[in-house]
C-alpha cells in the first residue's frame, strides 16, 4: 500500500534535498526530481530515499505530474557501495555494520528495509502520474525506481540493469513486481539472474520503455507526454489508474465490478457536477 500523504509534516528545504543528492522543482501540477549526485554517477542512499517519501508524503495538493530523472547523463548508478562497507556513509546508519555486531535483529532488519521501500512505494499514488526520464544507465536501485514509475521513457543511450544478484543481494526496493508484472517472470529471471544491462530499444520491446527516444529529444518528449497527461480530467485518472492497478490481481468478476463501481462514482460526480451548473 502506497503511503498517504501528510497533513502536519513540513516539506523538505532546498538545503535538505542538496544533503540528500535531490533536487525538486515544482511548478503549479507538475514536480520534477532530479537525483542530483553526478560525481557519484547519481548513486543513491539512505538519506537520499528518505529525502524521496518525505517529498511524496509533502507534495503540494495539486500536484497531478511527478517526473523523475538524473542530473547528467546517467540515470543513476544504484545504491551507494559506501552502504554495504562496514564503516557505511558518513552520517547514515550502517545495517551492515549492525548485524554483524549482532545490535539488530530480523524485526529490525525489516523495519530498516521497509523504511527505504517507503522511497519507491509513493510513486503508485493513484492521485500521481509518475514518469521517469532515463539517460545512460539505472543500474540496482537506480533500475528499481524508474520501475516503480508509472510510465517510462528512455533516451537511446539508455542501459537497464538488475545488479543485486550479481552482488550476493535480491532486488528488494519494490522492483520485482512491476518488473515480472511487466516482462513476466521468466524474462524477469534471466534479466535478475543474469544482471545483464538491457538496452533502449530491447527494454521497448519488453515494454519497460513506453517510448524511446534521442537523448536530446528526450526533455521535449517528457514535457510532451506531462501535456498531454494534464489536459486528463483529474479525478477520472486517479480512478482509472487505480482500476488499471487492481487489474493484475482480480478474476474478470472482480475487476468487471471494480469497474462498475469505479464508473457509478463518475456518473454520481458528473451528474453532481451539470445540476451545480447546467450551462
Ligand atoms: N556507489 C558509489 N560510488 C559510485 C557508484 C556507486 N554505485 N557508481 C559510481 N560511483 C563512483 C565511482 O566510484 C567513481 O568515483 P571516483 O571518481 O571517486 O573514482 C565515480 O562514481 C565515477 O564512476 P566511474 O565508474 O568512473 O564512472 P563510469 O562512467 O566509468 O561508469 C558506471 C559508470 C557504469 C555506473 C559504474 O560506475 C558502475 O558500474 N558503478 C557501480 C554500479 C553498481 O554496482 N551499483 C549497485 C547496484 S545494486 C543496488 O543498487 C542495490
Amino acid at each position: 500500500m502506497a503511503p498517504a500523504p501528510s497533513d502536519t509534516e513540513t516539506a523538505p528545504t532546498g538545503e535538505e534535498l542538496a544533503r540528500a543528492g535531490l533536487r525538486l522543482a515544482v511548478d503549479g501540477p507538475v514536480a520534477r526530481v532530479t537525483i542530483d549526485r553526478p560525481e557519484r554517477r547519481n548513486a543513491m542512499t539512505g538519506r537520499m530515499w528518505a529525502a524521496l517519501a518525505r517529498i511524496g508524503r509533502t507534495l503540494p495538493d495539486g500536484v497531478r505530474v511527478v517526473v523523475l530523472a538524473g542530473e547528467g547523463d546517467i540515470f543513476s548508478a544504484g545504491i551507494d557501495l559506501g552502504m554495504f562497507s562496514p564503516e557505511g556513509i558518513g552520517g547514515e546508519r550502517s545495517i551492515v555494520a549492525e548485524i554483524a555486531a549482532g545490535t539488530v535483529d530480523p524485526e529490525g532488519v525489516d523495519a530498516y528495509i521497509a523504511g527505504l521501500q517507503e522511497g519507491f512505494l509513493w510513486l503508485r499514488r493513484p492521485d500521481l502520474v509518475t514518469v521517469a526520464a532515463v539517460r545512460g544507465h539505472a543500474i540496482g536501485a537506480g533500475f528499481q525506481l524508474a520501475l516503480s514509475c508509472d510510465i517510462r521513457i528512455l533516451a537511446d543511450d539508455a542501459s537497464l540493469c538488475m545488479k543485486e544478484p550479481a552482488l550476493g543481494l535480491v532486488p528488494d526496493l519494490t522492483g520485482t513486481k512491476p518488473l515480472v508484472d511487466i516482462v513476466g517472470v521468466h524474462r524477469a529471471t534471466e534479466i535478475c539472474l543474469t544482471a545483464r544491462r538491457v538496452g533502449a530499444r530491447e527494454a521497448r520491446e519488453l515494454g519497460l520503455a513506453e517510448a524511446v527516444v534521442s537523448a536530446g529529444e528526450l526533455p521535449g518528449a517528457v514535457d510532451d507526454l506531462v501535456a498531454a497527461l494534464l489536459a486528463t480530467d483529474p479525478d477520472a485518472a486517479a480512478a482509472t489508474k487505480a482500476l488499471l492497478q487492481q487489474a493484475p490481481g482480480n478474476t474478470l468478476q472482480q475487476q468487471v465490478a471494480a469497474e462498475r463501481r469505479a464508473q457509478a462514482a463518475r456518473l454520481t460526480a458528473l451528474a453532481g457536477a451539470r445540476a451545480a451548473d447546467p450551462s
